[in-house]
Order: structure tokens, then C-alpha cells, then sequence
């Protein structure tokens, strides 16, 4: 193996990734000897694929995109804690004994780009609301347990969703009908469905009985200000954008390959926002 070291993202389609411009930025930005790829990888070659990749191409590691995050967990050799919490794989790590580390960072992401725009909310001030009951809002969830706040609730369209994901975490379910009505005490509220996303259909929801202190976060990023976040910050409210947690999410994948816990610049985020829109 050589000092070089190639690294890449999987996925199909890949073509709209952004994690290339991350992680060479960093490359160049660190001085490391390295390249990083967009790879597509249709779901019927994947194993196949993945090994060719490793073992003729000498790649130590991807970054995993949809539709194989689920997929990849058969290759893993071992897996973080936090894989079998989220039910998923975004980050492979081959090993020196030729093992495959299956990583999820997506609930350090989430926290990270919070801590990072509002260093001073307090996580446990009060009962967090998060809408969506899927992969997004696993992380999330997990995210916020590690933080040590209890008072979690989910709130789904399809109910039983919420309440098979707030089995698994011991949180609560909160009725969708009652979205915004039932914010008055919500000290954090999280936006992990696809509705405001461009494209899709908007989140219909009313801010107007969420505290003065609270955060507003949307996992959404594209637009970049949704009109969620674009209502809390008429509020006065705390409002986070989706975008930080692509950027923090891919920092401890960077330091598992190349033992440097990369930092998020503002010449970074300002350059993938606009990428993004
Ligand atoms: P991800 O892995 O990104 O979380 P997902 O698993 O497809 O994506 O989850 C999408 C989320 O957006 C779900 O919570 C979904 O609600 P349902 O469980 O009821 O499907 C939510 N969602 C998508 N479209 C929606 C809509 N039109 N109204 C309400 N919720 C919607």
C-alpha cells in the first residue's frame, strides 16, 4: 500500500453528492496525499464492486450514500456504536487487517452543527419535538439521548412509525395533528421529513406557541432557509440550517481516514451552501 490514499462516496445515482468537494477541500486544505471520488455503484454489483474497489483499485474507505446504507452493514467486519442505533452505514473504514469498519456519523453531525451555530443553547432546557420518524430522525434521536435530554417526543404522519421508533428509544410520540399546538414548552424542534425541500410538498406548521428560547433546526438544506426556519428567524428564534450537518457529519469519516479531525471554515460552508441550492 502506498502513502497515497484513495477514498471515495458510493452510491446510485452519485452525480449529486457533495462529499467530494468536502473531503478534497480538506485534502488540499490539510496537505494530505489523497484523492477522493464519486463512485456509482449500481445495488446489484455492490459487494462485488466494493471488494474490486479495495482490493485491485487500493481504496481504504467510502463514504455510503442512498440506496446502500443499509446494504453495506453485510460487509462490516465491525461496526461503531452508534450503527445499529441509526440502522445504517455512511462511513467504511478499511482496516489494517483487511476488515471493513461500518461507521454512522450522521448524530455527531447534528449535534456538532448545532453546538457550532448556537455554542450557548442549552440541549437540556426542555423537551425536544422531532418531526419524522425516519432514518434522519434515528440520528437524530440518538443524537439527542447522547446528550442526555429524556423528554423526547416523535411526531409522524404514520403513527405507528413514531411509536416503533419510540419503542426503541424509550422517548414519546406526540399526534402529528397536534404539531403546532403542542410547541409551548418545546425547547428544540427538528425538521427530519422531506416537507419544505424543493420539490416536495411544504411543512405546514404554525410557530407561534414555541418559547422565546427555542431552536429551530432543519435537517432540509435545499433551499438553504426553508420556510420553517424562515418563520422561526421572524419569531426571533434560534434557526439552524440543514447544511452544517452534511459538513460535520463528514468530519469523523476525514479523521478515520486520515487521522485529522477536519475543521468546518466558514470559506467551506459558504462554498457547499451555495453548491447546495
Ligand atoms: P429519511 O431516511 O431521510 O429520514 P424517510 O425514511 O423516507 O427519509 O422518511 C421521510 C419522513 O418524511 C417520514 O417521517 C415521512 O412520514 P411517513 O412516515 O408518514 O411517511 C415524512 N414525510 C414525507 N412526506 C410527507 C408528507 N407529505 N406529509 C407528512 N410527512 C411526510
Amino acid at each position: 500500500m502506498s502513502d497515497f490514499k484513495k477514498l471515495g462516496v458510493i452510491g446510485h445515482p452519485i452525480k449529486q453528492s457533495l462529499s467530494p468537494e468536502i473531503h478534497n477541500y480538506w485534502i488540499a486544505k490539510y496537505g494530505i496525499a489523497g484523492q477522493y471520488d464519486a463512485i456509482d455503484i449500481h445495488p446489484d454489483q455492490l459487494e462485488d464492486h466494493i471488494k474490486f474497489l479495495i482490493e485491485e483499485q487500493d481504496y481504504r474507505g467510502f463514504n455510503v450514500t442512498i440506496p446502500h446504507k443499509e446494504a453495506v452493514l453485510d460487509l462490516c467486519s465491525s461496526i461503531d456504536d452508534a450503527v445499529p442505533n441509526i440502522g445504517s452505514v455512511n462511513t467504511l473504514v478499511v482496516q489494517e487487517n483487511g476488515g471493513i469498519l461500518g461507521k454512522n456519523t450522521d448524530a455527531f453531525g447534528f449535534i456538532e452543527n448545532i453546538k457550532s451555530h448556537e455554542p450557548s443553547f442549552d440541549f437540556a432546557a426542555g423537551p425536544a419535538l422531532v418531526l419524522g420518524a425516519g432514518g434522519a430522525a434515528r440520528a437524530v434521536i440518538y443524537a439527542l439521548k447522547n446528550e442526555g435530554i429524556l423528554d423526547i417526543y416523535i411526531c409522524n404522519r404514520t403513527v405507528e412509525k413514531a411509536e416503533g421508533l419510540a419503542e426503541f428509544f424509550d422517548v414519546n410520540v406526540a399526534p402529528w395533528e397536534a404539531r403546532s399546538s403542542e410547541l409551548s414548552n418545546v425547547n428544540l424542534l427538528v425538521n427530519t421529513t422531506s416537507l419544505g425541500m424543493t420539490g416536495q410538498p411544504s411543512l405546514d406548521i404554525d410557530l407561534s406557541a414555541l418559547p422565546s428560547s427555542a431552536l429551530v433546526n432543519d435537517i432540509v438544506y435545499k433551499p438553504l432557509v426553508t420556510d420553517l426556519l424562515r418563520q422561526a428567524q421572524s419569531q426571533g428564534l434560534k434557526a439552524v440550517t440543514g447544511i452544517g450537518m452534511l459538513l460535520h457529519q463528514a468530519r469523523p469519516a476525514f479523521e478515520a481516514w486520515f487521522g485529522v479531525l477536519p475543521d468546518v471554515a466558514e470559506d467551506l460552508e459558504n462554498r457547499i451552501s451555495e453548491k447546495a441550492a
